[in-house]
């Protein structure tokens, strides 16, 4: 157990009603391999989420396909009964077949099910954060999503759902999302290397909504570049830090929800957010990716 000291770099975000710390903890990696099946290690996934939240994180990204359910009762056998600063964002649209695929589930009933079910595997009455997982594995698809997403409002208004997001999505569908119901987040796939939402990420820093990238540090695939490895042995820190500094300055609405089955990564990563990136590294970063960059947290 660690004892918090210092405010975790980036300070905070309110999403809704609730202020999470801009530092979170994705869990998704706590499962077995290609996130199938329980951990090799299970202590050490419980010690690496408790020692997520004693270091102040308030912020867990999950879902019930994880495992499937295995992440889900990792997080409440390390957690519950749960602080009440920390907060669970789940998502639901898809499950797991028995090749460890991804099958989009999103008509009104699977909806229901996976909502009662991350209820029942996190050990909770209200799921503070659901966001509807759009598009498939090879990302997002267009089309609407009036009626999943108003299913997620309907349980929303029957008070097992707190706050709504949408994953994986459009801009298209993001605006659709905000026409029938407030979001408080967007979770897409978004890293130093993937800046395909750049547009996306100032628009919703204006209006006041999370974006949240998956990937952040590049998922299955680690983030390679020659820029990156200058800037990281220039600062004398691991290039998974000087992303996830990145990340942080990039716009003051980006929430960080790392994964890591490692203590070792999760303190180095912690530790590594709050890096401290000049001018020129910033200029030398911003050359990796695809988009335009427009704003960055000053
Ligand atoms: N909405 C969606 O469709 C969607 C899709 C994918 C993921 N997600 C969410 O996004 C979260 C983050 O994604 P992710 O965990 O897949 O990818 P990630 O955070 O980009 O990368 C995680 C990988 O990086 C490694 N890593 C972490 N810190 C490291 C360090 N300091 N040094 C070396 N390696 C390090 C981890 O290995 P170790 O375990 O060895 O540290 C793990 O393999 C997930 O947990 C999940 O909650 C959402």
């Amino acid at each position: 157990m660690s004892t918090p000291s210092l405010p975790l770099p980036g300070g905070t975000w309110t999403l809704g009603d609730m202020t999470v710390t801009r530092f979170g903890y994705g869990a998704m990696q706590l499962a077995g391999p290609w996130v199938m099946g329980p951990p090799a290690d299970r202590e050490g996934a419980v010690a690496v989420l408790r020692e997520a939240v004693d270091l102040g994180v308030t912020h867990i990204d999950t879902s019930d396909a994880y495992g499937p359910r295995v992440t889900n009762e990792l997080i409440r056998e390390a957690l519950h009964p749960y602080p009440a600063s920390l907060h669970i964002a789940t998502k639901v649209g898809a499950t797991r077949d028995a090749q460890g695929g991804w099958p989009v589930a999103r008509r009104p009933e699977d909806l229901r099910r996976q909502v009662h079910d991350n209820l029942t595997s996190l050990g909770l009455d209200v799921l503070d954060l659901v966001n509807l997982r759009l598009g498939n594995a090879e990302g997002p698809r267009p089309g609407s999503l009036a009626e999943p997403f108003e299913t997620l409002v309907e349980l929303q208004q029957q008070g097992l759902i707190r706050h709504l997001g949408v994953s994986n999505a459009t801009e298209e569908q993001v605006r659709e999302a905000r026409s029938i119901a407030p979001i408080v987040c967007v979770q897409n796939m978004y890293n130093l290397a993937h800046r395909h939402d750049d547009q996306l990420v100032d628009r919703l820093a204006t209006d006041g909504i999370a974006y949240v990238p998956y990937f952040p540090l590049g998922g299955f695939t680690p983030l390679q570049s020659s820029a990156l490895s200058a800037v990281a042995a220039r600062s004398k820190a691991t290039p998974m830090s000087v992303a996830l500094a990145w990340l942080l300055r990039r716009s003051p609405n980006i929430l960080l929800i790392p994964g890591t089955s490692s203590l070792a990564h999760l303190r180095e990563n912690i530790a590594g957010a709050g890096l401290p990136l000049s001018d020129e590294d910033l200029t030398a970063l911003d050359e990796i990716g695809t988009g335009t960059l427009t704003a960055r947290q000053p």
